[in-house]
């Protein structure tokens, strides 16, 4: 069993906290019930056949769960986890390192997988299809190919940008599973739970007002319930209400739909600048001053999920809601089918 499943003392630390917040079993693990089924019979499979899982790829928007997943994947199926992510794992020979350090039917997690470098890409096909990697050593006309033989592994992916990667290494995980954005029911439990371990009191409905303001994301909620403790415990006699928790989030730019600040820039930036849209994500991104990718990775897909905006093949646009959202009235007019624009 992972290192990192040790209990940690409560309240030492912040990453002993986080790591506490994680929970260690499906069964503590609220919401992506549709994952969970999956992840739970493919462990369960693998288990009775007594052999090593099969290679798993996680993808969805950050903070939803892929690595708490993969901890709990690996504790479930009693195996040795090793971590690492993809940037880190710069040339082929850090990778024959980890791989070589592996043992038959121990797990490795590569967070950020899109990002590894072409190059230790290739060499991890062969690795993930027939556990071996051929290395090249030294350069020049002295330059010759030693076979590593890999030990049956389980390679566990995480990413945030599906898209990103290449279709041979996609192809190569049996399992590809994505997470969604949590509906509040789940995320009030999860803060129901987060706050017995982070020792404070809070009842259903504060729970449930942080819930609705997290944008379907554990990590928020948990990141928000803190900050409700740290209200709490100098304003509010260390209990949270939906009242305490109104006001703290107040406090935060958090609005009444959970958009936070950058959410709100970029809906005003399009309706006060690009009238509505269609708008490109390049546009969009220098208004607002944000990077391009971090807009599609992290904004973009909660906004069109409640129905903000709207992707097309011209561009972003503001839907109904959005011009509901800032007051604005008009009769939307249809061009073409797929766009939706408004007179106002
Ligand atoms: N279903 C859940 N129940 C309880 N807590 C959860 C759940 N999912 C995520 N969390 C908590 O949310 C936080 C973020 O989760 P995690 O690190 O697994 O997300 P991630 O998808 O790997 O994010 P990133 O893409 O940024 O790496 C963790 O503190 C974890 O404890
Ligand atoms: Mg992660």
């Amino acid at each position: 069993m992972s290192e990192r499943f040790v209990t940690s003392t409560l309240n030492k630390k912040d990453e002993n906290q986080e790591k506490t917040l994680r929970p260690e079993s499906f069964a503590n693990f609220p919401g992506q019930k549709k994952v969970k089924e999956k992840l739970e019979l493919y462990v369960q499979a693998a288990k009775m056949r007594k052999e090593p899982l099969n290679h798993l790829l996680l993808s969805g928007p950050p903070g939803l769960g892929k690595t708490t997943l993969a901890y709990i994947v690996a504790n479930e199926k009693e195996a040795n986890i090793k971590s690492s992510s993809g940037p880190v794992i710069d040339k082929p020979s850090d990778l024959a390192g980890l791989l070589t350090s592996l043992e038959e039917g121990d797990i490795l997690f590569i967070d950020e997988i899109h990002r590894l470098n072409i190059t230790v890409e290739e060499y991890l096909y062969s690795a993930m299809e027939d556990y071996f990697i051929d290395i090249m050593i030294d350069q020049g006309p002295g330059a010759r190919s030693v076979r590593l033989n890999v030990p049956r592994f389980t390679l566990i992916g995480a990413t945030t940008r599906q898209g990103l990667l290449s279709s041979p290494l996609r192809s190569r995980f049996a399992l590809s599973c994505r997470l969604d954005y949590y509906d509040a029911e789940f995320l009030q439990k999860i803060i129901v739970r987060s706050a017995k371990i982070l020792n404070i009191t809070i009842d259903d409905k504060g729970a449930y007002e942080i819930a609705r303001r997290s944008r379907g994301t554990p990590r928020i909620a948990n990141n928000l319930l803190k900050w409700a403790r740290d209200y709490a415990q100098v304003k509010a006699n260390n209990h949270i209400t939906l009242e305490t928790a109104a006001i703290a989030l107040e406090m935060l730019d958090i609005d009444d739909n959970g958009l936070d600040e950058m959410d709100n820039k970029i809906l005003e930036v399009m309706l006060n600048k690009f009238k509505g849209g269609p708008v490109g994500i390049k546009n969009i991104a220098v208004a607002v001053g944000e990077e391009v990718g971090t807009i599609e990775e992290v904004y973009e897909p909660y906004l069109i999920q409640e129905g903000y905006i709207m992707r097309t093949n011209q561009g972003r646009v503001l839907t109904e809601r959005s011009y509901k959202r800032f007051g604005v009235t008009g009769e939307p007019i249809k061009k073409n089918n797929t766009t939706a624009s408004f007179n106002f």
